[in-house]
């Protein structure tokens, strides 16, 4: 599950170059029964297993010898969702341990007195935490300080100026009669800087109107929604749905 996408790209060539170090741990490891079992029974009754606090516990006070600053995240559908803030204080950290639930359930010992966070990577239950970490590991080593080369293709990714991205097009100029917006044809860098910022409060205010209400706005950008509800009119576009 973990070798394809940490063999990949931008991850591996971090690794690569010594900007992050990644070990990929087995729970069954931590157990001292014969057949290493990792889950039991749930107390009380009712379907699925749970896993064990033992093998947890032993993992991580393994990982944490001599590192008392580390950060243990769990993933579980009921954690704090995974924003870029998030992703931004993971990255300052040197160690962090990415804890995967499995199964029905974790013993809640694992939460309350193992965790020091619990994130979510959206409204939806997956079979497991390691999909989910692997989300998370991707948007922290993208963060870390010389992972991404050009430094000014991270700033402009989506919320990084609190915004959403403006649309972008590459040749050709006209694709199945859909024609590149003339703008970006005209070599006028002013007037492309005012587009793209433009259509980017634009896709902001139609899609996460939320978004609109913490970005940090400058004079021109509120002339810039001024024009845009002068141009649509009424209030915020309801949310994409589909086609
Ligand atoms: N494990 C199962 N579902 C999850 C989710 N949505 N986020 C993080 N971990 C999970």
């Amino acid at each position: 599950m973990f070798r394809g996408p940490l063999e990949e790209s931008l991850v591996r060539r971090a690794q690569e170059r010594g900007l992050v170090t990644i070990r990929v741990h087995d729970l069954r490891a931590y157990t001292r029964d014969r057949h290493r079992v990792v889950d039991d029974v749930p107390y009380g009754g009712g379907a699925g297993m749970v896993l064990k606090p033992e093998p947890v516990f032993a993992a991580v006070e393994a990982l944490m010898a001599g590192r008392a600053d580390s950060r243990v995240v769990l993933l579980s559908p009921q954690g704090q969702r995974l924003t870029h803030q998030v992703a931004l204080e993971f990255a300052a950290r040197d160690h962090l341990i990415l804890l995967c639930g499995r199964y029905e359930g974790f013993d809640e010992r694992i939460r309350t007195a193992l965790a020091t966070d619990e994130v979510s990577i959206g409204d939806v239950v997956l079979s497991g935490g390691e999909l989910a970490a692997l989300v998370v590991l991707e948007a922290v080593v993208r963060l870390v300080p010389g992972v991404v080369g050009a430094e000014a293709s991270v700033r402009m990714d989506s919320f990084y100026g609190g915004l959403l991205d403006y649309p972008q097009y590459t040749r050709p100029a006209s694709f199945r009669g859909l024609a590149v917006p003339p703008v970006l044809l005209s070599g006028d860098h002013e007037r492309i800087r005012r587009w793209r910022r433009k259509e980017a409060l634009r896709r902001t205010r139609a899609r996460r109107p939320d978004l609109l209400a913490t970005a940090p706005l400058t004079e021109e950008d509120r002339q810039l929604l001024q024009e845009i509800a002068d141009e649509e009119g009424g209030g915020p576009r309801p949310p994409p749905g589909g086609r």
